[in-house]
């Protein structure tokens, strides 16, 4: 065994992560069940920032299943599943819990690149396949085209971790003019552009120095609410129903789940599931 391999340790997460590990699994089973019918089509569940497989539960120090060991006992079952992450640790491990299954494409590397270069190109609602899609980053890792082509390939529903707590550390601060380039570079990469600006920025009534307004940051709610539209009116999916605040035991959000579809069907029991998490 290697070094790194040896001193391996599964992710410790808490209870917004399990909360949202069950969330997944609920509406993983709804969508599969949905498609029982419908053998012409092929359902896939991709997980691009998938993780171990395993986790560590901070709550009760015990092991606890990821989202790719959920999905893959997911009934009625997917048609495939494609498992992506760039630590080598964590594919090694999903590569043991998927041995002898040859529905399962475990990749190792950029989920960025092997989505839009290999994966996305190929679901189209036109080839007669759809997916479910988690993306789902510790922080601003996620390229915006990403997102794009899940919407325009209209076959996709998304999962999508929004990270405000990582954003408001990295690129949203008070004073603009003082964020490092790498934090600003993220944000725009997630974004898509540098019109997230715009939005979490307002002009205060008050004049600085040089007679010019003073910048406001604006809270999360504004960019949140922006960037539900942007997945609506430039990632072109029809639903994006209210994302719900995942927040850590001293209620701070650290992220918003988002949901995205092109049925209203998936909106609904999306929403039902969401209510029964809210708060
Ligand atoms: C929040 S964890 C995923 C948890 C998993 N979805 C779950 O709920 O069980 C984020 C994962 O993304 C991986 N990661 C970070 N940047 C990545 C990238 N550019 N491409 C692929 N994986 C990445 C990390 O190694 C980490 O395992």
């Amino acid at each position: 065994m290697s070094g790194a391999a040896a001193s391996f340790k599964f992710d410790e997460i808490g209870l917004w992560s399990e909360l949202k590990l069950e969330i997944v699994e609920k509406y993983g089973a709804a969508y599969t069940n949905a498609f029982r019918n419908a053998t012409n089509l092929k359902k896939y569940y991709i997980d691009a920032f998938s993780g171990a497989g395993v986790h560590v539960s901070k709550r009760t120090g015990q092991t606890i299943d990821g989202s790719p060991a959920r999905a893959l006992k997911v009934v009625p079952p997917f048609d495939g599943f494609y498992f992506i992450d760039m630590d080598a640790d964590k594919t090694a491990h999903l590569q043991k819990l998927c041995a002898g299954r040859t529905d399962v494409h475990v990749h190792t590397g950029d989920a960025n690149n092997f989505l839009t270069k290999e994966l996305l190109p190929a679901i189209q609602f036109r080839k007669f396949n759809r997916a479910l899609c988690l993306l789902d980053p510790y922080g601003l890792h996620l390229d915006w085209e990403v997102i794009a082509q899940a919407g325009q390939s209209q076959a996709v529903d998304m999962f999508l971790n929004f990270p405000v707590m990582d954003m408001n550390r990295n690129a949203i601060w008070r004073n603009p003019d003082r964020v490092p380039q790498e934090g600003l570079e993220r944000m725009t990469r997630f974004w898509g552009d540098d019109s997230w600006k715009e939005v979490a920025y307002a002009e205060s009534a008050q004049k600085n120095l040089f007679f010019a307004p003073d910048m406001i940051k604006r809270g999360n709610e504004a960019i949140v609410a922006a960037f539900q539209e942007r997945l609506k009116k430039v990632a072109r999916f029809t639903f994006v129903p209210e994302p719900l605040a995942m927040r850590n035991s001293t209620n701070a959000v650290v992220y918003y789940l988002f949901f995205a579809s092109q049925k209203p069907v998936a909106k609904k029991i999306i929403e039902d599931i969401f209510k029964r998490y809210q708060g």
